[in-house]
């Protein structure tokens, strides 16, 4: 057992002996560290106006994330380096993305140009010559009132293929700073007391499997995209938490011919690279989940465990016909993933049982796969219906099909009347027709701020008229493709 939490802050060493389980990195930043160049806007992950890098190791390699400093918990950086604004800044010389900023006036009021400094930042440390696609997905998680993107986005583009790059001195020193994480890393769990709660984070299965049977109210954290939240909106201080992303078995990725089975752990980029290249719908819809930010930090099994019913990987894994393991100190059990959501919010899992990996069987050649997430804002809103559907066709008749919704129900549910209406049939219009019709007797649903009832029964019989359309006659573009701004 271990009880300092260690980090790097920049190139300084900091070992804390007590931290708040639940205190934020903008806290302590702001408030402990008296660095306000990063801001409060929305507190709740979506302005990006606290926007930091993170660099941890991934697979023994330090890699540089942009994250929001509001709803990420510090302690859970154990054996990271955090960078803030104020280390771009190099004496009086302004870092090259803060002086592509200031020439191409991409900002006014300013409130959210340390953000956008900082996602621009990861962004040059990862890629030297990122495409306007990639700029934009980068800028879609800060928001900015003032300037509209233009002068941004111009300026962004023109920090590509800068020969100023290879001079940065947190690229130079990159080998340095890996072998001094490296040798932060350890296998001992970290137990962090404080007057506010304990804070837990075990290295190893064994030892997280052990916490969460001994620790029956603890709190477990993955990337906090949603707890987060419960902290700073929800105002709650869980007294104990467990946080998971030490634990190095759970972010492995195993594929198979048959299956992939992806660890809890997961971040949403990387299943992005994994996922999108299954099938373009897939990135398509991973592209628009949060923000490059929050899918960062956010994981699959975050996405899962929380039970949303407007969660949007539930619909796609189900429609997928996944499975989810759960394990509970060293039994294991795996079920269908429709089967572990029972009701709003209540999930077959049982006290001390957490979830260690979701297996993904692939996509055969003869099925027709879909999926649409419809939401208000092309970028960073969450679902008001997400719609996934898989069918197996033989000779032009449906032999199979699993129809799975989000934001129809308390629960993501598949359609059973509309899938018993398909099969059997010859896939047509018809044939789509009357299983948009069926959904009438599979859903009563939500109705609430994001849409009423009746807008979500009608978008989900026309997600499966555009299904038809795009499988029969693909030569009709149902999809807006987000457009890039046009550049010389
Ligand atoms: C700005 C913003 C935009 C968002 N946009 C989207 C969106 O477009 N689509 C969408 O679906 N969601 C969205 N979300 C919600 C959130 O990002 C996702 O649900 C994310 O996948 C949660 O993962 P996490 O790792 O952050 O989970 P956490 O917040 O760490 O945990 C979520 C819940 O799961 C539990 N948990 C986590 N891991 C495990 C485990 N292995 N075993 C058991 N329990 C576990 C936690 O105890 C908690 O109850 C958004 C959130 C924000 C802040
Ligand atoms: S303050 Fe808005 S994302 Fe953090
Ligand atoms: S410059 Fe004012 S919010 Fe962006």
């Amino acid at each position: 057992m271990r009880h300092k939490l260690r980090f790097y802050f920049g190139n300084e060493l900091h070992e804390l002996d007590s931290c708040a389980p639940t205190l934020t990195l903008l806290d302590w930043l702001r408030l402990e560290m008296a660095k306000t160049g990063t801001k409060e806007g929305c507190a709740e992950g979506d302005c990006g106006a606290c926007t930091i890098v993170v660099g941890r190791l991934e697979a023994g390699r330090l890699t540089y994330r942009a994250l929001n400093a509001c709803i990420l918990f510090l302690p859970t950086l154990d054996g990271c380096q955090i960078l803030s604004v104020e280390h771009l800044k190099a004496g009086r010389t302004l870092h090259p993305v803060q002086q592509a900023l200031v020439d191409f006036h991409g900002s006014q009021c300013g409130f959210c140009t340390p953000g956008i400094v900082m996602s621009l930042f990861a962004l040059w440390l990862n890629q030297s010559n990122p495409d306007i696609g990639r700029i934009e997905d980068v800028l879609a998680g800060n928001l900015c009132r003032c300037t509209g993107y233009r002068p941004i986005i111009d300026a962004a583009m023109s920090l590509r293929a800068n020969p100023d790059r290879d001079l940065d001195p947190w690229l130079r020193d990159h080998a340095d700073m890996q072998s001094k994480l490296l040798a932060l890393a350890d296998d001992e769990t970290l137990s962090l007391q404080s007057a506010e709660g304990r804070f837990l984070s075990p290295a190893t299965l064994p030892d997280l499997a052990r916490l969460v049977l001994q620790e029956p109210q603890a709190i477990l954290v993955a990337g906090a995209t949603d707890v987060g939240l419960w902290v700073t909106k929800g105002m709650q201080q869980p007294n104990v938490v467990i946080a998971l992303n030490r634990v190095e078995a759970l972010t492995q990725i195993h594929a198979s011919a048959q299956e992939t089975s992806f660890g809890a752990m997961v971040p949403l980029t990387k299943l992005r690279d994994v996922m999108g290249a299954m099938h373009p719908q897939i990135d398509e819809l991973l592209r628009r989940f949060g923000s490059e930010q929050v899918r960062n930090s956010g994981t699959i099994g975050g996405n899962i465990a929380n039970g949303s019913p407007i969660g949007d990987l539930p619909p796609v894994l189900i429609a997928m016909n996944a499975r989810v393991v759960l394990q509970r100190g060293e039994t294991e059990r795996s079920l269908p993933l429709e089967a572990f959501f029972l009701d709003y919010k209540k999930q077959d899992r049982q006290q001390g049982e957490f979830v260690t990996r979701i297996i993904v069987p692939g996509l055969a050649p003869q099925s027709l796969f879909h999926v649409s997430k419809i939401t208000k804002r092309m970028d960073e809103d969450i679902s008001a219906v997400c719609g996934a559907f898989w069918l197996e066709l033989r000779d032009g008749r449906v032999l199979a099909a699993r129809l799975a919704f989000g934001g129809m129900a308390a629960v993501p549910k598949r359609a059973a009347k509309a899938e018993a209406a398909l099969v059997g049939e010859i896939w047509s219009h018809a044939a789509a027709q009357a299983a948009a019709h069926a959904l009438d007797l599979d859903f009563s649903p939500l109705d609430d701020w994001r849409a009423s009832a009746a807008y979500r029964r009608q978008v989900a019989a026309n997600l499966l008229k555009r299904l038809a359309f795009e499988t029969l006659q693909p030569e009709i573009q149902s999809r807006t493709i987000a457009l890039g701004v046009a550049h010389a």
